[in-house]
């Protein structure tokens, strides 16, 4: 369909890109594509077979022999790494305090990008994550970029983790999500980065319901646009 346009989500830890991004993607009748969770999974792989984290060749390799593939199934996206489900464990605090110092190497970046090009090569499609206006689409119709209060992001995790039945410590949430924040914007390949065309939305005193009318806004501008 040439109506059919790219909407890039990038942002910091916990700004609300995966939620809004899902929400957006249905409405529109795209495909989601996390590309965090990627990431995440090579983490996981890693871990479990103690390749070492900072040998980029060595993670090259293992990643050589991984298939990463993200499923849409009516409860959601399910990321099979292998021949496994993987969609629940690539979210424990092991992986996540691991996976920024994976996705800090350029070669790893450069296969995970050339990966998620092929994945979103039919348009249709929301992605979200670091890098994803200034290097994986940088043709995008759509950038957004969400920031929100580290305050606030510790406190949705917060209450996301009630949710799944466990009280954390605020401190150490905030601690962890700015941590991991320093790391995706300090690194050299691709850091985590405003694209020059990408609106800025702060979501700290947002609901998610107005994220995602905004995005459908300016989604729906880019498809009026292409349209004609
Ligand atoms: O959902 P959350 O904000 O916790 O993180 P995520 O989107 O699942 O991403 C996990 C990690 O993967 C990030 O902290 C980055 O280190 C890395 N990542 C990246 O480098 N580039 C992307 N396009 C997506 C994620
Ligand atoms: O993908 P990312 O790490 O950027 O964030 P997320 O996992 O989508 O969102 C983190 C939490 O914040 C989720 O539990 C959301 O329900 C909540 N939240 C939000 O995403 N946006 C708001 N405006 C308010 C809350």
């Amino acid at each position: 369909n040439q109506r059919e346009i790219a909407i890039a989500i990038d942002g910091p830890a916990a700004a609300g890109k995966s939620t809004v991004a899902k929400m957006v993607a249905e409405k529109l009748g795209y495909i989601y594509i996390d590309t965090g969770a990627m990431y995440r999974a090579l983490t996981m792989k890693a871990l479990i077979e103690r390749v070492d984290l900072e040998d980029e060749n060595g993670l090259v390799e293992l990643l050589g022999g991984t298939a990463i593939t993200l499923e849409q199934s009516v409860n959601g996206q399910i990321v099979m790494l292998d021949d496994r489900d993987v969609t629940l464990d690539i979210r424990t605090n092991e992986v996540t305090n691991h996976v920024s110092y994976v996705a800090k190497h350029r070669k790893i970046r450069q296969e995970m990008v050339r990966r998620q090009q092929e994945l979103a090569s039919d348009r249709g499609v929301v992605m979200d994550g670091r890098d994803i206006g200034t290097h994986v689409l940088p043709e995008a119709e759509v950038k957004i970029f969400l920031v929100a209060t580290v305050e606030e992001r510790a406190k949705r995790r917060y209450e996301e983790n009630l949710k799944k039945g466990f009280t954390s410590s605020m401190d150490e949430l905030k601690e962890e999500i700015a941590q991991r924040d320093q790391i995706d914007s300090e690194r050299e390949a691709s850091p985590l980065l405003k694209a020059a065309d990408a609106k800025e939305i702060d979501t700290t005193s947002l609901t998610i319901e107005q994220v995602a009318e905004r995005i459908l806004d300016e989604a729906s501008q880019a498809i009026t646009r292409q349209g004609r």
